[in-house]
């Protein structure tokens, strides 16, 4: 696909549902007493292949153009799948997966894509072989995983990375486990599962870093309505502060406050965005607007990590475009994402001409110079896809992207809302 800077972006869009609460709706849906009606669900591939794994255990899911239909089986009614279950690229999945199949009274294998395969998964076993479950994985820590029958204990775990898919597990297993479940998060990762609990009748309570969840006798079905993802709106709200004379508006937005370190960034690297039309139910949303302003450079580390992980492609490439320097560090979970995605960056970037370092822990930008069109992989990873696509916009000189079908991961209509806004 060839990329060719065309001017400011102008327009008020939408972009779809979270992927990370679209995932817990069937999850918790499927487990629930009673029929979910989830609107907003993103039919990306990577929440498909959640709703493909239930189905094969029995689910009765309807996916309809506007709405997904979970009818639950109950805490204790998911039946054995005839084969191993899939979960594409989805790391997602497969974790919070490996917490649920672990409560289970059958046999069942996980399995997911060649990138799935080199994740590690030993930071899910480790927990959950404390909780007494029963867990075979390729050299302990990548899949294949095969769980297999036990009984599950509640434990106190303090976990080693600031990590919302281990936490998810670990609690989905507390559903299933003898006692209470407590986690112990080093920083803030994102609360979906917690307050998805919360709306679904289970007894959760957060109390600082610390979270307890009290196994409950069965989980009340409820709508389910899932806001923006503001993960998708990072490559636009980017886009928009990069592209001079850019002003556009991005509305339903989920700003759940362990999502928006991302806003917290491009703030303080300069950038004009302002909130509107706010609303706070099970999660908060709001419309933001982002007007072209000049960027400058800013330092990211510490407990905003966790709140601007899958962000960190496109902050590097505002920071591309930011005049002076700018450090990321404390990100060594970049690495083990869909991608190497310190690497992929570094790489990407350079060849963009951009004056990149990559570090141990993140990477140093000195911006200012505008980068030059190139040929850039995706190395099939959605995130790095897009990001390089923001930055083909505002380049000097056409781009090319090889490999750009693999947005479907996370956003399949990607390059068409970027046309629409004049890209
Ligand atoms: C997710 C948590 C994050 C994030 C991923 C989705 C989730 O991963 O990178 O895209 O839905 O819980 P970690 O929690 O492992 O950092």
């Amino acid at each position: 696909m060839q990329i060719q800077p065309l001017g400011p972006l102008h327009g008020s869009i939408m972009v779809p549902g979270d992927k990370s609460i679209s995932h817990r709706a069937v999850m918790l849906g499927a487990l629930a007493s009673g029929t979910t009606h989830i609107t907003g669900f993103l039919m990306g591939e990577d929440c498909l292949a959640t709703i493909d794994c239930f189905r094969k255990m029995g689910v009765p899911i309807e996916v309809r153009e506007d709405e997904v239909i979970v009818e639950g089986v109950g805490l204790h009614g998911l039946a054995a799948p005839e084969e191993a279950l899939y979960t594409g690229n989805s790391g997602t999945t497969t974790r919070l997966l490996c917490g649920i199949l672990s409560g289970q009274p059958f046999t069942v294998t996980l399995n997911g894509d060649a990138s799935i395969q080199k994740r590690p998964m030993g930071r899910v076993i480790r927990p959950l072989r404390e909780m007494g479950a029963s867990i075979e994985g390729k050299n302990d820590n990548y899949c294949p995983l095969t769980l297999y029958p036990s009984e599950l204990h509640g434990i106190e775990y303090r976990l080693p990375v600031a990590s919302a898919q281990l936490k998810s597990a670990i609690l989905l297993a507390g559903l299933y486990a003898e006692g209470q479940t407590t986690v112990i998060e080093p920083a803030p990762s994102r609360d979906h599962t917690e307050r998805m609990f919360r709306t679904l009748g289970v007894e959760i309570e957060t109390h600082g870093n610390i979270i307890t969840l009290n196994p409950p006798e069965d989980l009340h079905a409820v709508d389910i309505t899932i806001p923006g993802d503001i993960s998708s709106a990072a490559f636009f709200l980017t886009a928009g502060a990069i592209v001079p004379g850019s002003e556009l508006t991005i509305r339903g937005v989920g700003v759940n406050p362990t999502r928006t370190g991302i806003l917290d960034v491009l703030r303080a690297m300069g950038a004009d965005i302002t909130e509107s039309n706010f609303c706070d139910e099970a999660e908060p949303v709001c419309d933001l607007t982002v007007r072209y302003r000049p960027l400058h450079g800013t330092e990211i580390g510490g407990s905003i990590i966790p709140r601007l992980i899958d962000e960190l492609p496109v902050i590097a490439v505002a920071a591309a475009f930011a005049e002076g320097e700018t450090v990321i560090r404390d990100a060594q979970e970049l690495k083990v994402k869909e991608s190497n995605r310190i690497a992929a960056m570094a790489a990407e970037l350079s060849k963009a001409g951009v004056n990149v370092e990559e570090t141990e822990d993140g990477m140093i930008i000195r911006g200012g110079t505008t980068p030059h069109g190139a040929a850039f992989e995706t190395y099939g990873d959605h995130r790095i896809a897009m990001s390089l696509a923001v930055l083909a916009l505002a380049a000097n000189g056409a781009s090319r992207i090889h490999d750009p079908d693999v947005v479907a991961i996370s956003y399949p209509d990607f390059f068409d809302t970027l046309q629409q806004l004049g890209g």
